[in-house]
């Protein structure tokens, strides 16, 4: 099982789609769930004991993109009644619109092309592994339907795709929810690609979840006819003392739950596999190379485009942490990128979880400060142990209100993050209880107000709840008690 502390980036919807199978309610977090979850101290819990420098291990390889589509994404977006612009295009809203300016701001701020950034310089040795693939980080973060979802095997009724969870400009048009979005174009142009990004997916709130989060993706393509000879040459030439001080836990199976496909040889899909996991545990050294005794451990997985499916796990603090997810492309994307003589591997991590763990960072909406504090810490090409900065008093209020049928708990938080922004650092659910006559549904949050960077008033926080009240009453037209 992955830490339940951070996000789960890459399984989210292998398990979120086995619930709604099972036909489980939408997924609110009870106090009980919450207390197991969240640790009363992130900064505690989170604090990592590593700290290295080292600037001999990096070197950035070349990223493509156009600066025009970066200078077009700095500009402010804009929201109308009728339309939205972002990254200099206009679209139509219509019914199924639910981005808001509060997500659509985010969009400017590309922090993984920052270079003192930690998710920049993770961006960068992660990539440094990779030297001859090429790098686009430079796509827009608005992408189609079709392009996040239709064209990566994601079924008509994948809960990936469901308004509580993805954040859509128009029925057609949504924020990108991961790397992958952009496979099939890449893979047109190269066999070789890396993909990083700015993703956003709707959640909860507290210290490791924000709504935002930086994906970065990687996929290699073989001939099939020569892929089993190709690959024991490179693995043959390649670095071995680099994986030798990893002990790797492997008890993966190629099963029919998680099988080979048809169209594929077994010897040439084996060869794809050994060598995706020896390229990503050579990655993986490389991170944490002040790491002495790595500890790494392949387990099996379910994605819509790739079969068979892994994710790595590290040992980290004593718990095991989920670094990534990958797989055999499914050859169907390969194909309708033009390369139907190909058999490929292709992976994608979450950066946030990281650089949590290899900076030392305590809360993930430090990524997003401004404060000189926390921006001036870092340098290009190296990992240094985070600083803290005084922590401010929290100013805690609830809110309790009868919830209508359709109540999903992202649609409160995204209330939340519109009136308070990233002053709202926790959102749980303390209570709810059903009436045993009237059968109504009633829920109560407890939210820690505190900014990162300055004291919060009373007065300025009992306006904001107000504010929020209101809201709420509004746009979920829940009743308030
Ligand atoms: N896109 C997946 C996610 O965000 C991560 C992933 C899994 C990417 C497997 C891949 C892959 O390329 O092969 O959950």
């Amino acid at each position: 099982m992955a830490s339940p502390l951070f996000r789960s980036a890459s399984t989210q919807w292998a398990s979120r789609s086995a619930a709604t199978r099972a036909g489980l309610a939408p997924r609110i977090r009870t106090a009980m769930a919450t207390a197991r979850k969240i640790p009363a101290s992130p900064a505690l819990a989170w604090r990592p004991v590593l700290c290295y420098s080292s600037t001999s291990l990096f070197h950035t390889s070349a990223s493509r993109g156009s600066a025009d589509s970066v200078n077009a994404l700095k500009t402010p977006p804009q929201i109308t009644a009728e339309t939205i612009t972002v990254g200099g295009k206009t679209y139509n809203k219509d019914s199924t619109t639910n981005v808001t300016p509060t997500i659509l701001e985010k969009t400017t701020r590309q922090l993984h092309l920052i270079p003192t950034h930690p998710i920049a310089i993770i961006k960068n040795l992660i990539a440094s592994t990779f030297p001859d693939f090429k790098h686009y980080d430079q796509f827009s973060p608005v992408v189609t339907t079709k392009e996040n979802f239709d064209d990566l095997c994601f079924a008509a009724d994948h809960p990936g795709r469901a308004v509580t969870d993805t954040y859509y400009l128009n029925e057609k048009i949504m924020l990108r929810t991961h790397t992958s979005a952009h496979q099939l174009q890449v893979m047109k142009e190269s066999d070789k690609i890396l993909v990083t990004a700015d993703v956003y997916r709707r959640d909860e709130i507290d210290a490791s979840h924000y709504p935002v989060f930086h994906q970065m993706e990687g996929a290699q393509l073989f001939d099939a006819k020569t892929a089993v000879e190709d690959i024991r040459n490179l693995i043959a030439a390649g670095s071995s003392a680099a994986t030798a001080a990893i002990t790797t836990e492997d008890t993966t199976q190629i099963t029919p739950e998680n099988p080979k496909q048809e169209c594929h040889e077994e010897a040439a899909m084996l060869a794809v596999a050994d060598h995706l996991k020896y390229s990503l545990n050579l990655m993986i050294r490389k991170l944490f190379s002040h790491e002495k005794d790595l500890q790494v451990r392949w387990i099996d997985a379910t994605f819509p485009f790739t079969s068979p499916s892994w994710e790595m796990e590290i040992l980290y603090q004593g718990k095991w942490l989920e670094v990534l997810g990958c797989g055999v492309s499914r050859q169907d994307i390969l194909n309708n990128a033009g390369k139907p003589g190909k058999i490929g591997w292709a992976f994608g991590l979450g950066l946030e979880r990281l650089a949590l763990v290899l900076f030392g960072i305590p809360d993930i909406r430090l990524f997003w400060s401004q404060d000189d504090r926390f921006l001036k810490q870092f340098e290009p090409s190296k990992i240094q142990k985070f600083k803290s900065f005084s922590k401010y008093p929290p100013c805690i209020k609830d809110i309790a209100f009868w919830t209508t049928p359709n109540f999903h708990e992202n649609n409160f938080c995204e209330i939340v993050r519109d009136v308070a922004g990233d002053i709202a650092e926790d959102v749980q659910l303390i209570d709810e209880f059903t009436h045993p006559k009237t059968k109504k549904h009633s829920v109560c949050y407890r939210i820690n107000y505190r900014s990162m960077d300055r004291n919060v008033t009373n007065i300025e926080i009992n306006e904001i709840q107000e504010k929020l009240r209101q809201e709420v009453v509004d746009r979920m037209k829940v009743e308030l008690r």
